[in-house]
């Protein structure tokens, strides 16, 4: 299973909507794709999904390219857009019958059953869709993306507009799926990002502007800082000599940020020195980096 874009380009008219990007999405997991407002990610989904075509350059999903096998990536593939389009006047289970004929699933009544239960529409699958609730509007678009049992999944800010609960449902959806999937989900929830997905692709103004894991991606902002507390106030000028010190910053009288040289852990070293400097340590604690500072970082110039 594989997702791999290879420089390439989106033009809406004279706007240069994707601009020659390339990434590559190995085996089963879920991938992040974030980016502000307008930044192409929809764009890029509906290319890899054989909704529109590119201007220019490759898409391939498991080595076939998007607009060479167009009929056979749509059997591989579930695509849940941004807005998805559902029949209002159809019933859930009606809907989702409808579906499963048109990919021609083998055993349909048994896949659509599992589509429900997977999907919890149980207690709306006798319902007219034009009267469900967003969210399970939401679901059944999932539920209608699962029934042929797809290699790769492109979901659309799948969660946007669902209450809480619903959320936490559809994220541990999602992340079940990714244990067998390649899932590629497009987010601005960071939380939800730093929830389920194990890497992350960014991308603004049609560039790709970071690729890989979400821990390490973290850290590319704000480096290894260490929060350390002090009975009483330090002398920080001898702090800031120490080799494995890059920056000292302080936040209140007796607590200060500690950055590590070569984004290295130094909790074990500050310790070390806090003893041999008859300092005492109330606390001393990893910083949490966050996953909204390097977004910050890598778009701001957009926004
Ligand atoms: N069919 C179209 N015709 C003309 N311009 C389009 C079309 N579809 C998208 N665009 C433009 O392409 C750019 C990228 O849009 P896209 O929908 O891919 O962004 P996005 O990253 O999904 O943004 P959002 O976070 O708001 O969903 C925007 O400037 C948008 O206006
Ligand atoms: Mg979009």
């Amino acid at each position: 299973m594989s997702i791999n874009v290879k420089n390439l380009f989106k033009y809406y008219g004279t706007q240069e909507v994707l601009k020659g990007i390339s990434f590559d999405i190995e085996g089963s997991g879920v991938t992040g794709f974030l980016g502000p407002n307008g930044a192409g990610k929809s764009t890029m989904m509906k290319i890899l999904s054989g909704v529109i075509s590119p201007s220019s350059g490759s898409a391939k999903i498991n080595d076939m390219d998007v607009l060479v096998y167009p009929k056979k990536i749509k059997s591989i593939t579930g695509y849940l857009p941004e807005h998805n389009p559902l029949y209002l006047d159809m019933y859930v289970k009606e809907f989702l019958y409808m579906t499963a004929t048109i990919y021609k699933v083998p055993q349909k009544q048994k896949a659509v059953s599992k589509a429900i239960e997977m999907t919890g529409l149980g207690s709306e699958q006798t319902k007219r869709i034009g009267n469900l609730s967003k969210g399970y509007r939401q679901r059944v678009g999932l539920a209608q993306n699962l029934l042929h049992n797809p290699d790769v999944l492109i979901l659309d800010e799948p969660t946007t507009g669902l209450d809480p609960n619903q959320i936490v449902d559809i994220r541990n959806l999602i992340k079940e799926m990714g244990k067998e999937k390649t899932v590629m989900l497009s987010s601005h929830i960071m939380q939800e990002v730093e929830a389920i997905c194990g890497n992350i692709i960014i991308i603004n103004n049609g560039e790709i502007v970071a690729d890989g894991l979400t821990s390490s991606l973290k850290l590319q902002a704000t480096g290894q800082v260490t929060e350390v507390e002090f009975l009483e106030p330090p002398n920080t000028d001898i702090l800031e000599r120490e080799d494995f010190v890059e920056t000292v910053n302080s936040t209140k009288p007796n607590v200060f940020l500690v950055k590590g040289c070569n984004n290295r852990d130094i909790r074990p070293e500050l310790f070390k020195w806090a003893v041999k400097n008859n300092m005492t340590i109330i606390s001393l604690q990893q910083k949490e980096s966050r996953l909204e500072d390097i977004f910050r970082l890598l778009t701001k110039q957009n926004s």
